[in-house]
Formats: C-alpha cells, sequence, structure tokens
C-alpha cells in the first residue's frame, strides 16, 4: 500500500492519533471517529481506511465492518448538516422538484452531494409525515414545510450561522 496517497498532513494526525492509542485495533472505533473529525468532509476515505488497517495490522475488510456498523463513521462524505428532501407522493404533487433546483442553485451541488465546506450533504428522502405541510424538507431531524424560494434560503442561511 502507497501511504503517500494520502495527503501529508493528514498522514501525520492520522499517525499521531495512532500513536495517542498505542496502535491498539481494539480502540479502531475511536481512532476513525478522530481521525474523521479532522477531515472537513467528515468521512473515512478509502486510502485512509487502507492506511488504518496496515496500520493496526487488520484487513481493511475489518476496518469497514466497523465502518458500516457505526453510523456515526460514514465512508461518503457528509456534510455536518444533512438535507433530506421528500419525493413521495403528496411532495411530488405539489412539485418536490422546484424545491430541489432552489437547494441545488442555493448551495451549489446537486442531490446527494456534499458542500465542499463541509456544512451540507443533500438527500433524497421518502415521506416523513409532513404531508400537510408539503413540499417539506428535513434538516438533521427539523422539518421544514410550505417552502418558497425566500424561505428555503433564510432557513439554509440560519444553519450557515447568516
Ligand atoms: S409525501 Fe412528502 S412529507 Fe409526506
Amino acid at each position: 500500500m502507497d501511504k503517500f496517497k494520502v495527503d501529508q498532513e493528514l498522514i501525520a494526525k492520522i499517525d499521531r492519533i495512532l500513536e495517542s492509542y498505542d496502535y491498539d485495533d481494539n480502540s479502531v472505533v475511536n481512532i476513525l471517529l478522530e481521525i474523521q473529525s479532522h477531515i472537513p468532509e467528515n468521512y473515512i476515505p478509502e486510502e485512509v481506511a487502507k492506511y488504518v488497517g496496515i496500520e493496526l495490522g487488520i484487513p481493511t475488510s475489518k476496518v469497514y465492518d466497523v465502518i458500516t456498523f457505526f453510523s456515526a463513521i460514514n465512508d461518503k462524505p457528509k456534510g455536518r448538516h444533512v438535507v433530506q428532501l421528500c419525493k413521495s407522493s403528496v411532495c411530488r404533487l405539489n412539485k418536490y422538484q422546484t424545491i430541489r433546483d432552489v437547494l441545488e442553485e442555493e448551495l451549489k451541488i446537486k442531490m446527494g452531494e456534499t458542500t465542499k465546506d463541509g456544512q451540507f450533504t443533500l438527500r433524497y428522502s421518502a415521506c416523513f409525515g409532513a404531508c400537510d405541510i408539503s413540499p417539506a424538507f428535513r434538516i438533521d431531524d427539523k422539518v421544514y414545510g410550505n417552502l418558497t424560494k425566500g424561505k428555503i434560503k433564510e432557513i439554509i442561511n440560519t444553519y450557515r450561522g447568516l
């Protein structure tokens, strides 16, 4: 494995984290969580998973078992806030596509992607019971409905701290 495929600065951080846990493979969950906190996109890239496996002397598949099992550890970029847009029947009738277009334009990403600053991930969702205020989305656990373009910008800006 070519350890230098991973950014040198990140390698140094990972090495420090591994050292602080005495390269103990029983601590792999905490090690991965700590490494993830140093990656702006909030996930464990494949090369990092491989590197951690090598350094801990465990197969990459075991590292992935942990990543898959613990929902707090991600194998794909995930923003600090996950925007989940409902596209079930009522929201479909109420043109969720318009909301999707506004979200994509506002965040400058497509559905399924994460913003470069690691703040937002855009995803589709099945109905989460907010049909009476459809079209609707959730940001983390908070539901927003009766959405308009202006309202969406306002909501997103509150999460940006504006
Ligand atoms: S169909 Fe969208 S919230 Fe129920």
